[in-house]
This record gives C-alpha cells, structure tokens and sequence, in this order.
C-alpha cells in the first residue's frame, strides 16, 4: 500500500523530471562523449560492479554520523563528519551521473527524481557547514542537517526504484544460466566472414562472428540494458552493443568498454555430421565474474 502510494508520487513529478531529464542527458552526453576512459572509470568495469552503487553508501553512513554527533553535541566532530560526507557524496554524485548518461524512459525520469533530491540535499548540506563555521547558535545548521537527511533518505529510496524495481545497471544475464549448457543446433545455414549473424540455440538468442576457423558466439542480449549485440559492429576484435557502445570481446566475452560492468554469456560453435552447427553454453567462464 505505502509502496503504491510512492510510485505514484515518483511517477507524479514526471511532468518535470521527464524533460530535465532528457536535457541533463543531453549535456551528460556532450560532456562524457570525449572522455569515455572517464566515463568508463566512472561507470565500474574495473570493479566489475557499477561504482555509484558503491560510493553512494559511504555519505549516507557518514550524514548518519553527522545526527549522532550533533545529538551529542560533538560541534567538531560533526562538521568533520560531515566536511566527509559532501565529499563522498559529491564523488557518488560523479559515478552516477556517468551511469544516468546511458538511461532512457521511465528510468531516466526516476532517475531524476532521485538525482535532483540528492543534489538539493548536497546544496542543503553545503549551507549547513559553512554555517557550521561561525561560532554562533548552531541551531539552524543542525536543524538544516536534518532536512539534508531526509532528502538523502528519499533519494535512496527512490534510487533503489531506478535499480530493484526499474533493473538500471543490473546484469541483464543474472538469472538466465544455471548449470552446464548442452548442445544445441544453431538455426542458421550462412556464417559470413567478420559480419554479427543472430541465430537461435534452443531458447537462446546468440550473436555469431566468424573470424577464419573460428566462430566466436556471445549471448545476443546486452549485459547492460539488453541491447542486440548481433546489431552492433566489430571494433578491435570487440562487438560493440548499438544501444550505449558497451564492448564485449569476442573470444572470451569479457567487458573491455563501459557501460556494461558485466561480462557477457559466451558460447562454444562446432560442426555437426550433418553441414549445420551446434552451440552451448561455455560454463566456468565470464558472465558477470569479473576475471580478466
Ligand atoms: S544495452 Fe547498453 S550498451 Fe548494450
């Protein structure tokens, strides 16, 4: 009941947070475009899981410090605490607009819901350590701390929309691969040269490149956001996703370029007796582990 009455109020503020969005968008693209090392830092590949899901525990923990010491009434502890916490918040702030870069729809206006109450929380926060540094009546920055709070709480709650209910920046292939993979036919008669070819194993829908000998075969769905790889091109032995240009490497399914933090489901191709060809899943490999 509480939870339906949220998602109306977040889909309520789409009258403003849809063109916002679409026009913070626009100027994240311009910004990030020449600076996709950046971008891709930013994003986590490295880390093999998105970087603003994990900064943006370290302020909400360091704000929560901020009220305890103040209810002691720690005056310099908090104003450290919370010198720390905008600094922390100010880096998950980075990390996610790098991810927010690459949404669309409805995420893209949650998500702008959820940056522009953390941004106003941040703004509240600034005021209140710089009114923290008069020697006067602390009332108002403390009073003002707790309302950065309970922006930051709301902000959480609505960020956590964009990832549980909305599935932004989630592992497309989380639950599609159980156990070994067996050999399945593959629906297709032509492997062209260095061209993706989509073709079908049993349930699965898989992007086929021939390179010589080898017939490197990858899931066809994004690990990032679902997008059809087998639409994409080959770039320095890559397939790039059309949608947000994450990089897959063919031979391993290894993410070598953001967005995607995730690795890609890859297949093994053989012939059969028959002049067809067979797929199955290589298991052990690199769908969402991280090893490279
Ligand atoms: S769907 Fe986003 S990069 Fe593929």
């Amino acid at each position: 009941m509480l939870a339906r009455f949220f998602t109306r109020l977040i889909d309520a503020q789409g009258v403003w947070a849809r063109p916002l969005g679409d026009f913070t968008q626009r100027i994240l693209s311009t910004i990030f475009g020449p600076l996709r090392p950046v971008k891709d830092f930013l994003n986590g590949r490295w880390l093999g899981h998105p970087l603003h899901a994990a900064l943006s525990d370290l302020p909400i923990g360091i704000y929560t410090l901020v009220i305890v010491f103040d209810l002691l009434g720690q005056r310099e502890a908090a104003g450290i605490a919370l010198f720390l916490g905008i600094l922390a918040h100010a880096a998950a702030a980075v990390a996610g607009f790098a991810d927010y870069t690459d949404t669309s729809g409805r995420p893209r206006m949650v998500a702008t819901v959820h940056s522009t109450l953390m941004s106003v929380a941040i703004v509240i926060y600034i005021a209140s350590l710089v009114m923290r540094s008069n020697t006067g009546d602390q009332t108002v920055p403390i009073v003002l701390s707790f309302v950065g709070y309970g922006l930051v709480t709301a902000g959480a709650y609505v960020g956590g929309e964009v990832v549980y209910a909305l599935g932004n920046m989630v592992n497309r292939h989380a639950w599609r691969f159980m156990g070994a993979g067996k050999w399945q036919a593959l629906d297709v008669t032509e492997i062209p040269e260095g061209v993706p070819v989509k073709a079908k194993a049993g349930a699965q829908a898989l992007v086929l490149v021939r390179q010589g000998a080898i017939i490197h075969a990858l899931h066809d769905t994004c690990a990032h956001a679902g997008g059809p790889l087998s639409e994409g091109t080959i770039v320095d032995g890559c397939i790039e996703c059309p949608w947000h240009g994450s990089r897959f490497e063919l031979a391993t399914g290894y993410r070598k370029r953001s967005p995607t933090t995730y690795d890609q489901p890859r297949f093994e191709v053989r012939a059969t007796e028959s002049g067809g060809w067979e797929a199955r899943r290589v298991t052990g490999g690199s769908a969402g582990t991280g090893e490279h």
